[in-house]
C-alpha cells in the first residue's frame, strides 16, 4: 500500500522515492481520499496530454461549472479553447520572445546592482521573484509598482491548491478568493485602457477580434489573469530551484559558468529535475484503459509531471543531475493542444538569469536554510539566502 498525500510538507520535501513507487507498483493509482486517478508513468501522463477529447482541461463536465467566473484557456476544450490560444500564441513566438532578450537581461543587471555590494542577498525575494514578475507585468502594460501585490496574490492561489483541491463555487465567488481579487484588478486596468489605446500585450487584447467580434470582458480578465500567475509563479520557481542545485554541485556550476553557452542545454535539465509544475488535471470524458485501469466518464486524473519526468523507462539515471543531458524529453511545459504558450519566455529568462549570475556571482553559495513553498502543484522555494564576492572576476 503506497501512501500518497500530495498535501503533506512530508512528501513535498522529498516526493521522489513515493514517485519511484508509485511508477513502479501502481502507475496509474486509484487515490479515494481526493476521489481521483494519479497517473506516473511518462508514456501515460503523455498520452492523456495527446487526447483532449477523452480527457478535458475544465475541471468538471458539467456546463455549469463555476470554474468558468473567471474563463481562463488552460481550463478550456477545444473549439473555444484553440480559438482564443491563437490570438495569444502570437504574443509569444520565437521571434517575439527574442525581442524581449535586452530588455530582460538590463532587468537582470538592475536587480543584480541593487545588492551586490552587500555580499549577500535573499535570490529568491531580490532576484528570482521580481525579474519574471517584472516583465509579465511590462508585456501586459500593468504597473510593475503593483507587483509586489500580485506576487502575493499569486503566490497565495499557489499555496492554496493542489490535487483534489477544486476551489468549490462559494470559496470562487469569495472576494478574498487570490484569482476574484487579481481578476478585479485587471478588470479596471481594462476599463483604463478602453479610454486610450496602448502598445501592450492587454490593449492587443483589447483590439483583437475573432470572427469579428471582440472577446467579452471575461475572457479578457481570464487571459491577463492567467499570464500574469503562469508568467511569474513558475519561473521564479525554476530560476530558484536551479540555484540551489547548482549550490549542490559545485562541479556542475563551474563547468557551466566556464562557458554559459551551456545554460541554454541546462536550463532543460533544471525543467526536468525539478519541476516547477507538478501535476496537472483532467476529467474522463468516456470511459478509457490506462495503465491497466478502467476510468469512468467523470473520473478525475491527475498527471504527475514531475513523476513523469523521473521515470526510468524514458530518461537514463533519472536521479542524476546531469547539465549535460542531451536528448532531454521532459513534460514540464506539458505537451499537445495546452503546451506552454510561454515556454520559450521561461527558458530565455531562465537563461539570462544564470548568464548573469555566471558574471556576477560565480561563486554564490547558500547561507542558510531554504524555505520550501508548499504547494500540490508548483514545486519551488520562498527563500534562498545566498553569500558571494562581490568583487569576483567576471
Ligand atoms: C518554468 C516556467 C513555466 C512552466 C514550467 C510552465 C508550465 C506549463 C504547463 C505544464 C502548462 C500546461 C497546462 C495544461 O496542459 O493544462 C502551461 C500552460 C500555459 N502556460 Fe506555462 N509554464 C511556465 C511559464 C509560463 C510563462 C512565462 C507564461 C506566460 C508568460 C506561461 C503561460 C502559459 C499559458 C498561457 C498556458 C495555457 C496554454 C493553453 O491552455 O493552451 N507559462 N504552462
Amino acid at each position: 500500500m503506497i501512501n500518497f498525500d500530495p498535501h503533506s510538507k512530508t512528501f513535498q520535501d522529498d516526493p521522489y522515492p513515493t514517485f519511484r513507487r508509485m511508477r513502479d507498483e501502481a502507475p496509474v493509482m486509484d487515490v479515494p481520499d481526493l476521489q481521483l486517478w494519479a497517473v506516473s508513468r511518462f508514456d501515460d501522463v503523455q498520452a492523456v496530454l495527446r487526447a483532449p477529447d477523452g480527457f478535458s482541461s475544465r475541471r468538471s463536465l458539467d456546463p455549469n461549472d463555476a470554474s468558468s467566473n473567471v474563463p481562463m484557456i488552460v481550463i478550456m476544450d477545444r473549439p473555444r479553447h484553440g480559438e482564443l490560444r491563437s490570438l495569444l500564441s502570437r504574443a509569444f513566438t520565437p521571434r517575439r520572445v527574442d525581442e524581449l532578450a535586452g530588455r530582460i537581461r538590463e532587468i537582470a543587471i538592475k536587480l543584480i546592482d541593487q545588492f551586490i555590494e552587500a555580499g549577500s542577498c535573499d535570490l529568491w525575494e531580490d532576484f528570482s521573484a521580481p525579474l519574471p514578475t517584472i516583465v509579465i507585468a511590462e508585456l501586459l502594460g500593468i504597473p510593475s509598482a503593483d507587483r509586489a501585490m500580485f506576487k502575493e496574490k499569486s503566490t497565495a492561489l499557489a499555496k492554496s491548491v493542489g490535487p483534489g483541491m477544486d476551489l468549490d463555487p462559494a470559496k470562487l465567488a469569495s472576494t478574498s478568493n487570490p484569482v476574484m481579487e487579481l481578476a478585479a484588478y485587471l478588470a479596471s486596468i481594462f476599463d483604463e485602457k478602453r479610454k486610450k489605446e496602448t502598445d501592450d500585450l492587454m490593449g492587443a487584447l483589447l483590439a483583437a477580434e475573432l470572427d469579428g467580434k471582440r472577446l467579452d470582458q471575461a475572457e479578457l480578465v481570464g487571459f491577463a489573469v492567467l499570464l500574469l500567475i503562469a508568467g511569474n509563479e513558475t519561473t521564479t520557481n525554476l530560476i530558484s530551484n536551479a540555484a540551489v542545485l547548482l549550490d549542490q554541485h559545485p562541479d556542475q556550476r563551474s563547468y557551466l559558468f566556464e562557458d554559459p553557452i551551456r545554460i541554454e542545454v541546462a536550463v532543460e535539465e533544471f525543467l526536468r529535475f525539478e519541476s516547477p509544475v507538478q501535476g496537472l488535471e483532467r476529467v474522463v470524458t468516456e470511459e478509457v484503459t490506462l495503465g491497466g485501469q478502467t476510468l469512468k466518464r467523470g473520473d478525475k486524473v491527475f498527471l504527475m509531471l514531475g513523476a513523469a519526468n523521473r521515470d526510468e523507462r524514458m530518461i537514463v539515471d533519472p536521479d542524476e543531475f546531469d547539465v549535460r543531458r542531451t536528448p532531454n524529453p521532459h513534460l514540464a511545459f506539458g505537451w499537445g493542444g495546452h503546451f506552454c504558450l510561454g515556454a520559450n519566455l521561461a527558458r530565455m529568462e531562465a537563461r539570462i538569469a544564470f548568464e548573469e549570475i555566471a558574471k556576477r556571482l560565480p561563486g554564490y553559495q547558500l547561507s542558510g536554510p531554504t524555505e520550501r513553498l508548499y504547494s500540490g502543484f508548483f514545486r519551488g522555494l520562498l527563500s534562498v539566502p545566498i553569500e558571494f564576492d562581490p568583487k569576483a572576476p567576471s
